[in-house]
């Protein structure tokens, strides 16, 4: 059976794109099962047919943790086996988080603890970074702080600014991120203590991204 996949996604959509394609392709055994969106206009939420698309403001439902119920009881009514956060941004609350105890990811574009929350490009390239990448992580209640499962690494290049620093680092996102669900797909994947077990062991370094060439 495909796993069920439950998407959280506030803006364009580009990590959920590649999900979307690698499904088409045969490349990931998954299937959406919604994509849930704090932004009625987000492009993210047009690259799914519109009975998969779930949008509200936190403000329409009457604050921060009546939306995070609302939502919660949304993404529960399409029984997901995961909930992937792809540029989702609100931070989830432990309400949300204990409903889905060990299936919630988030892809974050640094390289983790490094550069948690925002503006991460400006700030790799601030503190004078040799590298720069993104992450994959179980999603707790500390911002970008959960147990990391995969990395992907970029070199920070002479003349870079925030812009080309980020269009290197999407460019591995998307693979990393499919990599991820790959290993969920196949359930190797699990949290256990706050710390991220692949096939039952303990991950004490992030996995790297393996490049395939085909
Ligand atoms: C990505 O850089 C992701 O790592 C971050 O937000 C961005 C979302 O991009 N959390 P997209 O919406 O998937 O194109």
């Amino acid at each position: 059976m495909p796993i069920r996949l439950a998407i959280l996604a506030s803006g364009r959509g580009s990590n959920l794109q590649a999900i979307v394609d690698a499904i088409t392709a045969g490349a990931l055994d998954a299937q959406i099962v919604g994509v849930f969106s704090d932004k009625p206009d987000a492009q993210a939420l047009q690259r799914v047919p519109e009975p998969l698309r779930w949008a509200r403001t936190p403000k329409a439902c009457g604050g921060r943790d009546a939306f995070d119920a609302v939502l919660a009881d949304a993404v529960a009514g399409c029984t997901p086996d995961w909930v992937v956060c792809v540029g989702y941004m609100r931070i989830l609350g432990e309400a949300f988080i204990a409903r889905f105890p060990g299936r919630i990811l988030n892809i974050h574009p640094s390289l983790l603890p490094r550069h948690k929350g925002l503006h991460t490009h400006q700030r790799a390239l601030d503190e004078g970074d040799a590298e720069h990448g993104a992450s994959v992580h179980f999603v707790n209640t500390e911002l970008d702080g959960g147990a990391v499962i995969a990395q992907a690494r970029v070199p920070v290049q002479a003349g870079d600014d925030a812009e080309t620093l980020a269009a290197r680092v999407l460019a591995q996102e998307h693979p990393l991120l499919l990599q991820t669900l790959r290993m969920a797909a196949e359930g190797r994947l699990a949290l256990a203590d706050g710390h991220a077990l692949l096939d039952g062991q303990r991950l004490y370094t992030p996995l790297p991204l393996v490049s395939v060439v085909h």
